[in-house]
């Protein structure tokens, strides 16, 4: 008997694409492939690449190019590159001038026609190029291939429609559309008696949802129809704009305890000229009316957020509001940015007239991090003597000898681990004994909240 074909999957970039490798991986899983270890071992390797800035996608070209190696001494072995970057126009004329070891390119619009883009390749000696350029309608009910443990991700609405000037998303993942409430209350159901107790909700703007819909809904709609599902614990909801965070939003959150008091908003910058010339649509003093509002109403909310250094034309004068907001914000945790020109954007074209020198840019970065750090640490230092229920995820890299999780709002815990006790997976209360920049640590608390989660590990992942 032959044995099944291979595939490994190579996933760059966020969230959205990690779910979307999980319904490829679900329907290779159907057509009578299995999942590979190694690239080196598999029959097919699809890239899922990222757009959104140029290093995702300088990693995503080096590991194409190192792939041809593998694809000359195995030419039976099938390679594809999918995800954002096949979207742009650039990348199919750089493959087929530079990468025609590649066998198919296809886009984040089609993914549900892979088994049938596969058998074209076996008809075709060039490499296959099938990419739509716009969404067509949502399509429900794809296998789908998901991480072990009980985490689980689900998507909500795709696309963007608010063209940030210097973001690429509106252009590589279309108009927003969004699944019906049921189909996402079917899909939570189904997942929840699997399981999969921490669920997060997805879409590149989280807290559009609905409004595309007849009759239009709130997120807060799906979130208080999911949070009742039996057996879902944590719900997250990644990654919501400030613009759309309605005060009935803020209010679900409050009266929740399953939906996470970790509330993302990404600002992008703290001044009122470059945040107009990003086109997001928000004031400085609306955006921190917003926290203020977040805050007073969820006391103990984990405030995160992203920023964006050296957008074309910012001056010192702008970074220093930037700096100004996250003091006054305190934030738990920044993802800091330099900007990073994307071909077809607004912005790129600003970039090549206005720009902010390197140095500059690079300067801007440390001294926003070395502050947000600061503040960090001192958000961590004051959960010193608390008990939080932390999700414990797998070993800790550095040490074995120590468990790694999660609170619900998202911040890594590590704990000493007894092996004669197997904690993977459940909800363990942990009193917090150490504070640093980017973990904490503590002893354990009391029983775990739950009984053993009904999923199956095949060995411990290391985080
Ligand atoms: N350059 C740098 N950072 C960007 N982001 C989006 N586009 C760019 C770009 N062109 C950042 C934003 C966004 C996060 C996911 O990535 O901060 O919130
Ligand atoms: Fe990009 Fe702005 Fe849409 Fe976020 S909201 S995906 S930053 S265009």
């Amino acid at each position: 008997m032959a044995t099944a074909p291979k595939y490994y999957i190579k996933t760059y970039g966020c969230q959205m694409n990690e779910r979307d490798s999980e319904i490829m991986a679900g329907q290779l899983d159907q057509i009578g492939y299995q999942v590979s270890p190694k690239d080196s071992e598999a029959d097919l390797i699809i890239i899922n690449t990222c757009a959104v800035r140029a290093s995702a996608e300088q990693h995503a070209f080096g590991y194409i190019g190192q792939l041809k190696q593998l694809k000359d001494s195995r030419p039976q072995m099938r390679l594809a590159v999918a995800g954002c970057m096949a979207q742009e126009p650039g990348t199919v004329a750089w493959i087929k001038r530079h990468a025609p070891h590649v066998d198919l390119v296809f886009g984040t619009h089609n993914l549900h026609e892979l088994p049938r883009l596969l058998e074209e390749v076996e008809e075709h000696e060039a490499t296959v190029v099938e990419v739509w350029k716009s969404a067509g309608d949502v399509v429900e009910h794809l296998p789908s291939h998901r991480n072990d443990g009980v985490r689980a991700y689900v998507n909500i609405i795709y696309g963007c429609d608010k063209f940030c000037t210097y973001c690429i998303v509106p252009f590589t993942r279309g108009k927003e559309r969004s699944r019906e409430l049921p189909d996402v209350v079917d899909e939570v159901r189904a997942l929840a008696r699997e399981g999969y107790q921490d669920i997060t909700v997805l879409g590149q703007n989280v807290n559009s949802y609905g409004h595309d819909l007849v009759p239009a809904l709130d997120l807060a709609d799906l979130l208080e129809a999911l949070e009742k599902i039996e057996g879902v614990r944590w719900l997250h909801y990644i990654t919501p704009h400030p613009r759309d965070f309605s005060q009935r939003l803020i209010s679900a959150i409050a009266h929740s305890q399953t939906i996470t008091h970790h509330v993302h908003l990404p600002v992008q910058a703290g001044s009122n000229p470059i945040l107009k010339r990003m086109n997001r649509k928000y004031t400085r003093e609306e955006y921190l009316d917003l926290v203020s509002r977040v805050k007073t109403a969820i006391p103990d909310a984990s405030l995160t957020t992203d920023i964006i250094v050296g957008f074309p034309g910012e001056s010192e004068e702008d970074f220093q509001q930037t700096l100004d907001l996250v003091r006054e914000v305190r934030y738990d945790a920044a993802f800091t940015f330099i900007y990073s020109p994307r071909e077809g954007t607004p912005a790129a074209r600003w970039e090549g007239r206005d720009p902010v020198p390197n140095p500059i840019k690079k300067d801007r970065l440390n001294r926003l991090m070395e502050l947000q750090y600061q503040i960090s640490l001192e958000a961590n230092l004051k959960m010193i003597g608390t008990t939080e229920t932390v999700l414990i995820d797998g070993l800790s890299r550095k040490n074995p000898n120590v468990w790694a999780g999660r609170t619900q709002s998202n911040k890594v815990v590590l704990l000493d681990r007894d092996p004669a006790v197997d904690l993977i997976d459940r909800f363990v209360p942990v009193r917090i004994e150490q504070a640093k920049t980017f973990y904490l640590s503590g002893r354990q608390a009391g029983a775990p909240l739950s009984g053993r989660s009904p999923r199956r590990r095949v060995e411990l992942p290391l985080v």
